[in-house]
């Protein structure tokens, strides 16, 4: 390790590294705006100054860039040195030549690192006493705010929105002091990651419009821990309540998960909890009319007593989109066999399979960090950008890391963000993607292969055959596609990281079989190659755990009279079954209790509905798509009787006289462990309520909240009791301490002289390295060592269009898809219409005009709808926008018939 010199002192520090990056991981203070540590230095800021020294005998030293030096062994440096000191106050002063000063009215303010960093660095009077110059700000859609004025020209915005995540629509205009960050005019900003710009930009230009909406203090949040809820990754997140509404999503740093990055569906599709459509007390609704009643917590109870009591066989449909606890407390209450996912009865196949092969098979359930790391990546069937963005940024990493050894031999440290760009250029390493319609990523792209799921399955099994003889060969491959085949499975062999991506969306096992059949081949005795299996839910991976049948068992058992009273959670089935049979389920099934967040179709249907706390709500722990479990906490206590459906299930136990004795998230999550063995590892994901540090408890809220002695002033001078919280080590107040926490447990960084998210590094063991106390979650899937695979064998006929029937396929969008998110005000505004999509040569048999309209029929289901032409979707093939409007009922893949509808 080298040592470097601070001050005179001696400290070892971790080669390879640049001397502002070593000096924050020592923990010492050192301002800068440019750099950032996943993005690397540029040295535009000129804020990391210090002084560096030849040797001790130099005294007089110059200043250099800390961000720009390598920490080599012997550097000697002073950050204490006063003409440095007075450099660093200087360079913040004519950063802030143009800067309104308007922090009393800036969104930013109080969060602000601009703010920071000028205290930091003891700057105080500008004697700048012209007039400023001035921009005009831009809409940029539904996200993000634009204040242009507030601008200090660190170019990390477009360093991030360019470089990092592949955008293209933000870009640095104009020169000298009227650079303008923007775009080239008003409109949405493209990005799936343009929320992350509130956090990387150091100033008040780029914000949160959807916290605007709603504004607090930053410092008058109560916030807690929680996990996204809007696809299957599990993205870390820090949610902040005032007043009982949940005001904003910022990310969560944890180096194996997100980093420190959010896609715009996790950071902004938090509004449904503040929906107009809240279920927030009980309800009886009398089907028949569409009459509402709503009764008391106690009545409810007592109703739902009588509806089990009366009932003649019980079924519980469960959900991916519920915690684990609330899925058991279901199980518990009808009991293991009469207990279903919720999810499609193919969706749940799959699922099993996903988890069969990563648990059971040699190859490695690869982390978003793993992702980051891969060298050659081979995607099948997932248009990863629109199912689990984060995997999407992650992949853009990947495909420099090949470049980059390039540039490593020249001897230009990784860290040399200006240098390594220069030498890479556009340069990317090997990413191939088999998709059935082109992405996004698509010109990021070694190749692509635009096919049907068939398609795709049979190039992934000629990959693997090409890896492996074990695997057998595909019958009439065409000659390009054999070629392709070969080119991938050289690039992978050739990799030291090489990485299978695959996924549920297609709602192909072939396509998730042919990924396995390469992972495995990949594998070694030594080491597991990496797959990543890409799901559709928060907890979809924590349900394959239970191991239970999918929904189509569970209407059936209605169906077949071996049940007649439903139990349904946090679930809207007409998303998961034919419309038929959810239509014929409701008619047959005597009575409906519905446990859900918002106003659904499932939710009409109930009999009696009880109002579930959501995420921001409640206590829970899922399990993301690599296998890793994951707590999230209450960030707020809500009005009564809103609570957890484990909350209420275990009441309806106890009336059963089953009584599991859930005084607390505790102990539901003790029976679970105890009661299902594969879940034995969730004993570590957190620490249990009991947990104090110092006596004390975690305070949910910074000790600078105000204002608490007025918020409830309307209604009472003194101030109340804060709530009790049985179910984790957190409070509801300032009161407790939050120094050196474990890492789950984090309610929000801060350190003295840190208010900005840019404290993230003050809880780190290194810069960007794990939070101290090791990355938050447990993984509860590692490969099987030493197991031999059996390689799937079924490989499917060619993809051949039908003269009669078409496939209607699922497309996914990151703004629709999801159900939960495109209820939020402000990713509502970006869900499309609806529509199907074809070939245009498919198109034209429709009509020849720009607007053609079809009859869809699926099943018994006729949806007329607009048509999009993509060229890329093979010919044969209907795409399906999944959950938009009216198709979300469709139960995709399906065949369809197309007819004619009228030309508008
Ligand atoms: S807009 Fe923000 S991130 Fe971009 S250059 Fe200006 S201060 Fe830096
Ligand atoms: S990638 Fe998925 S889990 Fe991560 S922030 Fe986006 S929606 Fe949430
Ligand atoms: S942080 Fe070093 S020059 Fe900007």
């Amino acid at each position: 390790m080298p040592t470097i010199y601070i001050d005179d002192k001696p400290y070892e520090v971790k080669a390879g590294q640049n001397l502002l990056n070593a000096v924050l991981s020592l923990g010492m203070d050192l301002p800068y705006f440019c750099w950032h540590p996943a993005m690397g230095s540029i040295g535009a800021c000129r804020q990391c100054a210090v002084k560096q020294y030849q040797d001790e005998n130099d005294k007089q030293g110059r200043i250099v860039m800390a961000c720009m030096t390598p920490a080599a062994d012997g550097t000697r440096i002073s950050i204490d040195d006063p003409e440095v000191q007075q450099f660093r106050a200087n360079v913040i002063e004519w950063l802030m030549v143009n800067h309104p000063h308007d922090c009393p009215v800036c969104d930013e303010g109080g969060e602000c690192h601009l703010q920071d960093m000028t205290v930091m660095t003891g700057h105080n009077y500008r004697e700048f006493r012209f007039k400023k110059r001035t921009h005009r700000n831009q809409d940029l859609g539904p996200f993000i705010n634009h204040e242009m004025n507030r601008c200090i020209a660190c170019y990390r915005c477009v360093r991030f929105y360019d470089d990092y995540a592949g955008g293209d629509d933000l870009q640095a205009f104009a020169a000298h002091d009227h650079v303008y960050f923007g775009r080239h005019e008003d409109g949405v900003l493209e990005s799936e990651f343009s929320g992350n710009l509130v956090e990387v930009c150091p100033t008040g230009v780029f914000t949160d419009k959807t916290l605007q909406r709603h504004y607090t203090r930053k410092w008058d949040l109560q916030s807690a821990p929680s996990v996204c809820h809007h696809c299957g990754l599990g993205c870390n997140t820090l949610a902040g309540e005032r007043y009982g509404t949940l005001r904003r999503i910022l990310n969560r740093y944890n180096r194996a998960v997100n980093g420190y990055f959010l896609c715009d569906r996790g950071r902004f599709g938090y509004e449904f909890v503040n929906s107009d459509d809240r279920i927030r007390v009980p309800q009886l609704r009398y089907r028949g009319d569409k009459d509402t009643e709503e009764i008391s917590r106690d009545d409810a109870m007592r109703q739902a007593a009588e509806m089990l009591d009366t009932s003649s066989g019980l079924v519980g449909i469960g959900s991916p989109r519920a915690s684990l606890e609330s899925n058991y407390a279901l199980r518990k209450l009808v009991g293991k066999d009469r207990f279903f996912t919720g999810m499609s009865e193919n969706e749940n196949h799959l699922v099993s399979e996903v988890f069969d092969i990563l648990r059971n098979g040699p190859a490695r359930s690869a982390s978003l960090d793993d992702i980051r790391k891969a060298d050659a990546v081979f995607v099948l069937g997932e248009d990863v950008l629109n199912t689990a963005p984060m995997a999407g940024l992650n992949i853009r990493q990947a495909i420099r890391n090949q470049p980059m050894e390039g540039v490593e031999e020249m001897g230009i440290p990784e860290w040399h963000d200006a240098a390594v760009r220069e030498v890479v250029q556009g340069e990317h390493g090997p990413l191939y993607l088999a998709t059935l319609t082109g992405t996004k990523l698509d010109r990021e792209a070694t190749d692509t292969y635009h096919a049907a799921p068939e398609d795709i399955a049979r190039l992934g099994f000629a990959v693997a055959h090409e890896l492996n003889d074990d695997v057998p060969a595909v019958a009439d491959l065409d000659q390009d596609v054999q070629q392709l085949a070969e080119a991938i499975a050289r690039a992978l062999q050739n990799a030291k990281r090489p990485l299978v991506i695959s996924g549920v969306s297609l709602g192909s096992e072939e396509v998730i079989r042919a990924a396995a059949n390469i992972a495995w081949s990949l594998s070694t005795a030594e080491t597991p190659a990496d797959i990543h299996y890409i799901v559709s839910e928060a907890n979809t991976l924590g349900l394959g755990f239970f191991e239970s049948g999918g929904l189509d068992s569970a209407l059936e058992m209605v169906e077949s009279g071996e049940a007649d009273t439903a139990v349904i959670l946090e679930n809207d089935i007409w998303h998961r079954a034919a419309p038929e049979a959810v239509e014929s389920f409701f008619d047959t099934c005597k009575q409906v209790i519905v446990l859900d967040h918002l106003e659904t179709g499932t939710v009409a249907a109930a009999d009696l509905l009880l109002p579930a706390a959501t995420f921001a709500e409640g206590d829970g722990t899922v399990i993301n798509n690599e296998g890793r479990a994951q707590r999230f906490f209450q960030v707020f206590a809500p009005e009564e009787p809103l609570q957890e459906s484990w909350r209420w299930l275990g009441e309806m136990c106890k009336q059963q006289g089953n009584d599991p004795r859930w005084n607390s998230h505790d102990d539901v999550s003790n029976m679970l462990f105890q009661d299902i063995r594969t879940f034995a590892g969730l004993v570590h994901v957190a620490p249990d309520s009991e947990f104090r540090l110092n006596n004390q408890r975690v305070p949910r809220s910074p000790f600078r909240y105000s204002g608490r002695t007025a918020m409830f002033a309307d209604r009472d001078v003194h101030e109340p009791q804060p709530p009790e919280d049985p179910d984790s080590p957190l409070h509801f107040s300032m009161e407790g301490t939050s120094k050196q926490q474990p890492s789950g447990l984090t309610t929000f960084f801060w350190a003295p002289g840190w208010n900005s998210v840019q404290a993230t590094n003050k809880y780190q063991s290194e810069i960007g390295g794990s939070l101290r106390g090791g990355d938050p979650g447990v993984r509860l899937i590692e490969p099987s060592k030493g197991a031999t695979p059996e390689y799937f064998t079924d490989i499917p006929e060619q993809f051949s269009r039908d003269a009669t029937e078409w496939v209607a396929a699922p497309v996914h969008h990151i703004f629709g898809s999801e159900e939960l998110s495109a209820r939020a005000e402000g990713v509502s505004q970006l869900v499309p219409d609806s529509y199907v999509v074809l070939n245009p040569a498919d198109a034209k048999r429709f009509g020849d005009g720009e607007e053609i309209t079809v009859a869809l029929e699926i099943g018994s289901s006729i949806y007329t709808e607009r048509v999009k032409t993509d060229s890329t979707l093979p010919e044969g093939i209907v795409g399906v926008p999944v959950n938009i409007e009216e198709l979300s009922k469709i139960q995709l893949p399906d065949r369809a018939n197309i007819t004619e509808a009228e030309s508008v």
